[in-house]
């Protein structure tokens, strides 16, 4: 039998998938259901077929075997999905492992690399040099046996460790740098460690393999607290949540997440015994994250810390979780504490209650906009509720919608009819949005730029200098042709498919022809216009991504103390709202 064959007879879809997404059993015959992990919805169209073993989606038309489903869901190729199924059930891989294509041995080797580095740090965190860092995490009320589960560990000071290890063991340079654990000395000598004397923070993909760090500061003023892993060919930011792998069968479980803001949180209210919460890795929530977390639970609750920074952060995560039919409530803590501090002072059960008690994010939100509004006037309670009509307007379901809109009207001692007008006018300007959005899915702006870039030359002319200042293009699916392209425009060259084609690799090839023969309606009627609102859509993810950056260092920066930082970042992210 085949090896792929052989893995695939031994496990059964239903658990492996039973994993990632709550299945239940229609009736008693060999169906289960559960919501769709690739689209959003609120009923379930997702089955599984435990006599045939495949899955499909009846909203989305995903649908496939089990390596499929390990593929799509972990964005895996086949061999890494094979590999990581076959390694879960103990099934011993066949000798030669020529059948991993170069892209999966490439990441492969960043696997292994990570797992060095975990042993490393661990290694050391408990050696004799590791005495102040145990001392850290004591007067922290942390642990050994947490420490451990939480795979912490320290970094050695003289950032020699990792680059020596990798070098003798014979990994390639290019791979050591793709890496992100070591760095390219500038006069070329060799390679240093990344993270050095800091308290490690192992970061795990949602099935528990090592695919970054967090390294905390150890000395009260090194800078930054936090040094992260930076992006790398098996770490996506946007994509993962920190202690996902640990905590979806407890959020499963429990029927709820808990989102809180750093990695000490995360590890203060675990080893309190609740253990059904995450954090995002120092970046704002994406809808991404959202999904993942929806597919363990519908039901989250948002305890970010209680500055001003951390309710900033809560109410832009309110309309992502809201977009991806989350319900929430938001918990914030009473005497500054963030989740971590307020068990350390208060205790478990006082967490539990102030759980148990937190509000839907609507009160949180109706509070915020009376502390800041005068209630007392009609004016007032007005802007009071525009200021909460974007997160109403951001849920799916239209009854759900009505219903928390009367709830605002009366919390808000607001005359009814005034709240339907105002919320007709909402939903209306919605509907207007959904469909420009639709218009302008990631697929259809690469479509209609790539169109652009290659068969009109006036469009090509407008658009191309903007194009070649944007950094968003790089994370563009299609940026290896994007960038291609206006290389050649920018030496003089006429772009065609063919010119471009043959400086292509495989993979970009193919994915050029998928954009060229994606749906024709898309550039049918097309118009320089309509090329330029794609590139002003960019435009404007670029500006939020760097206002998302500037924001979290401004918060860096606050806490840190350094408040003439935190003030000229703040006038610059003044100019950037203001769109100079
Ligand atoms: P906090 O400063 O609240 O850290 O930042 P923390 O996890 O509570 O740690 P302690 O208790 O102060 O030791 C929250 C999160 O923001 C990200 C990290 O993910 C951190 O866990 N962050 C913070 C950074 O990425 N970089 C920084 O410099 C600071
Ligand atoms: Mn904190």
């Amino acid at each position: 039998m085949e090896f792929a064959e052989q893995v695939k007879s031994s496990v059964d879809i239903v658990n492996v998938i039973g994993e990632y997404v709550r299945l239940k059993r229609s009736g008693s015959g060999p169906r289960y259901v559960g919501l769709c992990p690739f689209h959003t919805e609120k009923t379930g169209s997702f089955s599984v077929h435990a006599t045939h073993q495949f899955y499909k989606c009846f909203g989305c038309g995903a649908g496939g075997d089990v390596f499929k489903f390990i593929m799509e869901i972990e964005t895996l190729t086949f061999w890494e999905a094979l590999k990581y199924l076959a390694e879960r059930n103990g099934i011993p891989l066949p000798k030669r492992s020529d059948l991993a294509d170069d892209e999966a041995k490439k990441r492969g080797g960043i696997y292994e690399m990570h797992e060095i580095a975990v042993k490393q740090f661990r290694d050391l965190l408990f050696s004799p040099a590791g005495e102040d860092a145990r001392e850290y995490l004591k007067r922290r009320g942390l642990s050994k046996a947490t420490a451990e589960e939480f795979g912490l560990g320290l970094s050695e000071r003289s950032g020699q460790t990792l680059a020596r290890i990798f070098e003798k063991q014979g990994y390639a340079p290019d791979d050591m740098e793709a890496s992100g654990l070591v760095l390219r000395r500038n006069d070329g000598s060799g390679f240093f460690d990344r993270f050095r004397g800091r308290l490690m923070f192992p970061i795990h993909s949602e099935s528990g393999k090592v695919i970054a760090f967090g390294g905390r500061a150890l000395a009260e003023g090194d800078e930054p607290k936090y040094l992260n892993s930076s992006e790398t060919s098996i770490y996506r930011k946007s994509h993962v949540l920190y202690n996902l792998n640990r905590a979806r069968k407890p959020v499963q479980a429990a029927g709820f997440s808990i989102l809180v803001e750093g990695y000490m949180d995360v590890i203060g209210v675990y080893a309190a015994g609740i253990h059904n919460v995450v954090a995002t890795c120092g970046t704002s929530l994406t809808n991404f994250q959202a999904r993942s977390l929806r597919r363990h639970a519908t039901e989250l609750v948002v305890n970010f810390d209680p500055d001003n920074a951390g309710a900033n952060a809560t109410e832009r995560s309110i309309p992502i979780l809201l977009e991806e039919s989350m319900r929430l409530k938001v918990l914030q803590l009473g005497g500054g504490l963030d989740p971590d501090e307020y068990i350390k002072t208060n205790g478990t059960d006082a967490y539990l209650d102030a759980l148990k008690n937190a509000r839907g994010y609507f009160h949180w939100l109706a509070d915020r906009a009376r502390a800041r509004l005068d209630m007392q006037t009609p004016e007032g309670r007005v802007a009071a509720f525009q200021f909460l009509l974007p997160a109403i307007q951001k849920m799916p379901d239209r009854l759900e919608r009505l219903s928390v809109a009367n709830d605002v009207a009366d919390y808000m001692k607001m005359a009814p009819g005034i709240v339907l007008d105002e919320f007709r006018k909402a939903a209306t300007e919605k509907r207007g949005q959904v469909t420009r959005r639709e218009e302008l899915s990631p697929e259809a702006t690469e479509v209609i730029l790539l169109h652009a870039l290659l068969d009109n030359a006036e469009a090509r002319a407008e658009i191309a200098p903007v194009l070649r200042e944007l950094k968003v293009v790089t994370t563009l699916r299609s940026h290896r042709i994007m960038e291609t392209i206006l290389r050649m425009i920018e030496a003089g060259e006429t772009p065609s498919y063919s010119s471009v084609e043959g400086r292509l690799g495989e993979p970009d090839k193919a994915l050029m022809i998928s954009l060229v023969f994606a749906d024709d309606t898309l550039t049918r009627d097309f118009s320089t216009e309509q090329a330029v609102a794609c590139v002003r859509k960019l435009m404007m993810e670029e500006r939020d991504s760097l206002r998302d950056d500037l924001r979290r260092r401004i918060k860096e920066a606050e806490r840190s103390g350094n408040m003439e930082e935190a003030i000229r970042l703040f006038t610059e992210l003044s100019k950037l709202e203001r769109g100079e």
